[in-house]
């Protein structure tokens, strides 16, 4: 990361806790009697996670699995690598993934193709943001919040080299004048 690039707004607060309300009622719909399982892609999408499961007002349960392209900073390797693993099995089970941002569509296409060999009775991807600028392999996204210019985002769960998570907005960097 540029330490002059510096996080200006894209999608504010308010705009976000819209968007994640529709989010929350179009999954309401389809899964209010599924007793589904939110998985989060760590780390990205904790912040995400965490506010749409308090707009779902149904049973349903939570767990996380680790992904990483090998490679640092804004450039993606292609090769994922699984580090914190399913607590529980998904056999049977309806899946929904939460992901911050569909990017190259490597991750969750690897996701996707994980999850399945585990027999789930079916698997949906939400995503916060798409960046469809950037995309190697098609990935269907089911429900989405936000689609997002070229830009390296952060914020709102999102980091730059671990940093900026922490931010309440959507944010892109940009460098300073
Ligand atoms: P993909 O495999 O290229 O689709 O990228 C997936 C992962 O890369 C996401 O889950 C993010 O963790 C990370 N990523 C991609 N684009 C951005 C960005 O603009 N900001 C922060 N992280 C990103
Ligand atoms: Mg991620």
């Amino acid at each position: 990361m540029n330490p002059k690039a510096e996080p200006h707004i894209l999608f504010d607060r308010q705009e976000i806790k819209v968007t994640v309300r529709r989010l929350a009622s179009e999954i309401s719909k389809d899964y209010r009697n599924q007793n589904p399982i939110l998985l989060g892609i760590l780390t990205g999408s904790f912040v995400f996670l965490a506010d749409l499961i308090r707009h779902l007002h149904f049973p349903l349960e939570v767990d996380f699995i680790g992904l990483s392209s090998y490679g640092h900073s804004t450039q993606t390797s292609g090769k994922i690598r699984v580090g914190k693993k399913l607590d529980r099995p998904i056999q049977g089970r309806n899946v929904l993934v939460v992901e911050d941002i569909v990017d190259t569509g490597l991750t969750t296409a690897f996701l996707l193709d994980y999850l399945q060999r585990r027999k789930p009775a079916s698997v949906k991807l939400c995503a916060l943001t798409d960046k469809p600028a950037r995309r190697k392999v098609p990935v269907k996204i089911d429900y989405l919040g936000f689609t997002v210019p070229n830009k390296f985002l952060v914020g709102y769960g999102l980091d730059a080299d671990q940093k900026f998570r922490n931010l309440p907005d959507i944010c892109y960097l940009e460098d300073k004048a």
